[in-house]
């Protein structure tokens, strides 16, 4: 069911503001989303009432805030249809998420084996995987993409050899907006016994995301790209694995006992939870998964996607606007670029009238070096969008184009 914009108006009171002396439409969403009121309210009550540290207190601020740190752990467990609270393992985010698996789960490789990622990855999918290869004496290989924008599998069974080991890739380009066909993937993957990792990024809290119908090994995502704060994601991994995997930070809940000489370790999650987590991070984004289950995640993806649609033709019918990607079927970002025109030029002088997109290689060189542009700009859709967002942006494009000429 849609979910009327004044009660999105009610919940993100940052789209009452202005910028620049107009009213503010925000289209950098795949960068960061904005944060609803309960989230906001969910923090401020961690610190307002409950402020305390978690797992090693007797006290009741201290139960209270175990209660609510590992609360949100069961509330990540049923968004992503995780298997168990102990396959949810909280981390600074997408990128920590991967870094941990390629350090970690990468220990096994062997000099000859190969990793699979796409051409279009994030840097946070693509750099581990590098350094991990170089490590190992490992073979990088490459999904290359169609003309028109999204991942060309013709040649699939020619690079998933049996001596590849990890198939890793985003479920959603934070370029391109395509939506990969994960389920594909990961079942030709498992066909020559590679494990799998789905950068969920920009996908959950967008669509409908299960770990467990998609039946990957690892899926990564952050917190602030779907409603929730900064500083806060997770790792969902397969038990088995994670059992198998040593952790790659020291201290505090992921020990079981010490002495001077030797430690040992605690099970997941908490073998890879060192330190004091983002406590009241993780408690935000649990309120964030409430939330964008409330709005309900195929509205969310229908909404966005019915953005993008819409944002895509009215961009490429503009003389000298070129669109990067498919045309339909985007969820989050239509990334662009005007003939003549830098794209910082371009998002300076949206910004100057009220639209903030975001501008540059979006953590995805290897991929703007494909499309023959250094930087791109790049307007991403969201919940808090709507389709008057569309004709603002097209409107202050115009500017853009008369400023040059
Ligand atoms: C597809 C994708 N992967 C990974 C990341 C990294 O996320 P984070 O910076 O939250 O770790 C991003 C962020 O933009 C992304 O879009």
């Amino acid at each position: 069911m849609a979910v009327p914009f004044e009660r999105i108006q009610a919940d993100f009171p940052v789209l009452a503001r202005e910028v620049h002396g107009r009213p503010l439409v925000y289209l950098d969403n795949s960068a960061t989303s904005q944060t609803p009121v309960p989230v906001r309210a969910a923090i401020d009550a961690y610190y307002a009432q409950s402020c305390a540290n978690v797992h090693r207190g007797l006290h009741a601020l201290s139960a209270e805030a175990t209660d609510l740190y590992e609360g949100a752990r069961d509330k990540v467990m049923r968004l992503v249809g995780a298997p168990g609270r102990e396959s949810v393992v909280f981390t600074r985010g997408t990128t920590a998420a991967i870094n941990l698996v390629a350090s970690s789960w990468g220990e096994c490789l062997q000099p000859g084996d190969a990793i699979l990622i796409t051409v279009a990855e994030h840097h946070a999918n693509l750099i581990p995987w590098q350094q991990l290869a170089k490590r190992k004496g490992a073979e990088l290989r490459h999904i290359p993409l169609t003309a028109e924008g999204t991942l060309d599998l013709s040649k699939l069974d020619e690079l998933l050899t049996p001596n590849v080991k990890m198939v890793a890739f985003a479920q959603v380009s934070n370029v391109l907006g395509y939506v990969a066909p994960a389920a594909e993937l990961i079942a030709a993957a498992k066909s020559v016994g590679a494990a799998t990792l789905v950068d969920a990024a920009q996908s959950v809290g967008h669509m409908p995301v299960s770990f467990a119908e998609l039946g990957c090994d690892f899926l990564a995502f952050s917190g602030h790209k779907m409603c929730g704060p900064t500083g806060i994601g997770c790792l969902i991994g397969r038990r088995e694995l994670l059992d198998a995997m040593e952790p790659i930070e020291y201290g505090g809940d992921m020990i079981v006992h010490v002495d001077l000489q030797n430690a040992t370790w605690n099970h997941p999650p908490y073998k890879f939870e060192a330190g004091t987590p983002p406590i009241a991070q993780a408690i935000g984004l649990g309120a964030a998964c409430d939330y964008v289950t409330e709005l309900g995640l195929d509205w969310i993806r229908d909404h966005t996607t019915a953005l993008c649609d819409q944002a895509a033709a009215a961009l490429s019918a503009i003389p000298g606007v070129r669109v990067h990607g498919p045309l339909t079927g985007r969820l989050g970002p239509v990334a662009f670029s005007i003939d003549g025109v830098h794209p910082h030029d371009v998002a300076t002088l949206l910004d100057g009238e009220g639209v903030a997109v975001r501008a540059g290689h979006h953590c995805a060189q290897p991929l703007h070096g494909l499309l023959g542009a250094p930087s791109t700009a790049r307007a991403s859709f969201y919940v808090t969008n709507r389709a008057s967002d569309i004709d603002r942006l097209v409107a202050a494009i115009g500017v853009v184009q008369k400023v040059f000429g």
